[in-house]
């Protein structure tokens, strides 16, 4: 959940790195550091706190080096502080390193390395890694240009966990060492210079060339060339990725936060999302998976599994495949399903949901459907993403880069290509009329100018949000697809704005959560399925007698019922209303945490990629 950054070229390294850096602070921002090498040997500088610190710090403009490597730490081993930044050094000041991941075995490395009389200077994992190094590197009596891989190598071959690893040493001026498994690692390569980083965005600007390395391949990088080699140090070439994405898609734009850029970018993202995946007339196309109707028809259950808001747009793709495909779908978190020993088999077909294709916890849970016989198709955002290598079949959403912590438009991008999944099984199955289908397809293309149409009347929205900010616990109900969205308009109420808030079935309220509502107590409810507006009405009713303080989004006529306030957005087929009225939502928690001068962007203690368990 770190972020790493590496450059090697002919300009000044630490400038690159740190902007580097601030493109990274997505994935961690308690300490961030960077490492040079300098004539007189390696330069560290870091601290604890976010990375615009190390602008601070005493000598950092004088550092000359070309090449360099820096971190942004989100703390798992040892809190955040000076010492426990990294990049950390051997006991010689040979080897700097940045790392991200975890090490699980490192308690039992550190004994074995303090016996050999290595000694530590922080609690983190990490700092095993350059002493290990040390360590091998003058156990190799074969002093050659390889010696410095060798003794990476060996220290991975120690290691259990995850790691994004970057080496530098001022015994081999001319290269940083790179490797990593189950963590994400690209590198950039341009002109008389290449930049590593865990994410594309973070090096966008200078280029579109990645190569992305796989688990357990180790690369070389100079400033103009780099040689690639596998878990055995045998040497192959690699191919280069040339990505799409524009840089200015990664940068504010304008916008005060990045997550009110991406939630204003829905509507275009959508269309991204839609490309040429379906025309009115024609049949969805698939060409990147091959499940043919005799699969289809064998399969008794379709799980899906993922993570928090990625989650979420499982449980809307859950009713849409039963009710276009009529295959029986469950719906797990991954942390779950990969400890609980699943029913599951070749006649399950397991999606797995994931912005970042980097999440410890689904990637597991994929492995584990893998082993049980299943078929795997993964949704992912992040073209090379760890997941990517594990599933049978990936398919892009092409939202476009998420940088803000908390998902907006990688979450309706899901749902949209679910959704399109699901017609495309509908269409080979015969499970749903044709008709019905094509009808489907036209409301989806009109999805994203009405989405425009909400984001243009966020008035009333922002007048609720001030109203309320101050709250300590709000509440969101609604039935059916609707309890669904309400549950991600709660996880984005706490995530950015540490309120506490619990969605509910808008049904079992009389089952115990009305004892909650008093006066005062804010509920939002949200009605879109016209099948269970009286009922959801009811529901209402019953905690405004109780004092509470109601938002409703609605596209139905309701009944004359007293609301605080009412947000209206545009009709649309009930199976796709999720898209719509999750916006006015994502827009609230923005505003409510806005009010409270939180930072939007980066809220406390999380991180954009969970890469550890
Ligand atoms: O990258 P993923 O989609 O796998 O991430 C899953 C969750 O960590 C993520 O959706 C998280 O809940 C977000 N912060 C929600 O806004």
């Amino acid at each position: 959940m770190c972020g790493i950054i590496g450059y090697i070229g002919e300009k000044k390294a630490s400038p690159i790195l740190i902007n580097g850096l601030l493109c990274l602070e997505y994935r961690g921002y308690d300490s961030a550091g960077i490492a040079t090498l300098e004539k007189d040997g390696i330069t560290v500088k870091k601290d604890k706190g976010r990375v615009k610190n190390l602008y601070n710090l005493e000598g950092i403009d004088s550092l000359e080096g070309t090449v360099g490597i820096a971190h942004t730490r989100w703390a798992t081993h040892g809190k955040p502080s000076m010492e426990n930044a990294h990049p950390h050094l051997d006991n010689s000041s040979t080897f700097a390193v940045v790392h991200n991941g975890i090490i699980e075995n490192y308690s039992e490395l550190r004994d074995f390395l303090t016996e050999k009389g290595y000694h530590f200077l922080s609690q983190t994992d990490t700092e095993v890694i350059p002493n290990l190094i040390h360590y091998y590197f003058s156990q190799d009596s074969k002093k050659d240009d390889d010696q410095l891989l060798r003794a990476v190598k060996s220290t991975c071959d120690d290691l259990k966990g995850s790691y994004a690893i970057e080496v530098i040493s001022p015994l081999f001026p001319d290269r940083i060492i790179v490797v990593r498994k189950d963590s994400p690692l690209v590198i950039g390569t341009c002109k008389k210079e290449n930049h590593i980083a865990s994410d594309i965005p973070a090096v966008l600007a200078f280029t579109k060339n990645f190569y992305l390395l796989n688990d357990q391949e180790y690369a070389v990088v100079y400033k103009n060339r780099i040689r690639f080699f596998d878990a055995s140090l045998v040497e192959h070439t690699k191919a280069i990725n040339n990505i799409e994405w524009d840089a200015a898609a990664a940068e504010k734009d304008g916008f005060e936060d990045y997550m009110l850029k991406e939630i204003y970018e829905q509507p275009n993202a959508i269309r991204e999302t839609i490309g040429s995946r379906f025309r009115l007339g024609e049949k969805c196309s698939f060409d990147d998976i091959n499940l043919t109707k005799e699969y289809l028809s064998s399969l008794d259950k379709i799980y899906f599994v993922a993570c928090g808001t990625a989650m979420h747009a499982g449980l809307i793709a859950k009713n849409v495949v039963e009710k276009l495909c009529r295959i029986p779908c469950e719906v797990e978190v991954a942390s779950e399903f990969r400890y609980r020993d699943p029913i599951i088999d070749e006649k399950t077909l397991c999606i797995f949901i994931s912005q970042s294709g980097e999440t410890a916890d689904t990637i597991a849970a994929l492995k584990l459907a893998k082993q049980k016989g299943c078929k795997t198709l993964t949704i992912t955002n992040v073209i090379g993403s760890s997941i990517t290598r594990e599933a049978d079949y990936t398919i892009y959403t092409h939202a476009g880069p998420e940088i803000a912590v908390a998902s907006t438009k990688a979450y309706t991008s899901q749902i949209v290509l679910l959704i399109i999944l699901a017609m495309h099984f509908a269409e080979i199955l015969n499970s749903y009329p044709e008709e019905k289908i094509e009808k489907l397809k036209a409301d989806i293309l009109d999805i994203p100018s009405k989405i425009e149409t909400i984001l243009d009347n966020v008035d009333e929205i922002k007048a609720f949000a001030k109203k309320v900010y101050t709250q300590k616990d709000m509440f969101f109900l609604g039935r059916g697809m609707d309890y669904a969205v309400s549950m991600e308009g709660s996880l984005k109420l706490k995530e950015i704005s540490y309120i506490h808030s619990e969605a509910y079935a808008a049904g079992e309220l009389k089952h115990g959560p009305i004892a909650l509502i008093e006066n005062g107590v804010t509920v939002i409810g949200v009605i879109t399925d016209p099948k269970l507006v009286e009922k959801s009405i009811s529901n209402m009713q019953e905690i405004i007698t109780r004092g509470a303080y109601t938002l409703v989004v609605t596209n139905q006529v309701l009944p004359n019922v007293h609301f605080n306030s009412v947000i209206n957005i545009p009709e649309t087929d009930p199976l796709l209303s999720s898209l719509l009225s999750i916006v006015p939502l994502q827009c609230l928690s923005y505003y409510i945490s806005k009010n409270k001068g939180l930072d939007v962007d980066k809220p406390r203690n999380l991180a954009k990629s969970v890469t550890v368990e």
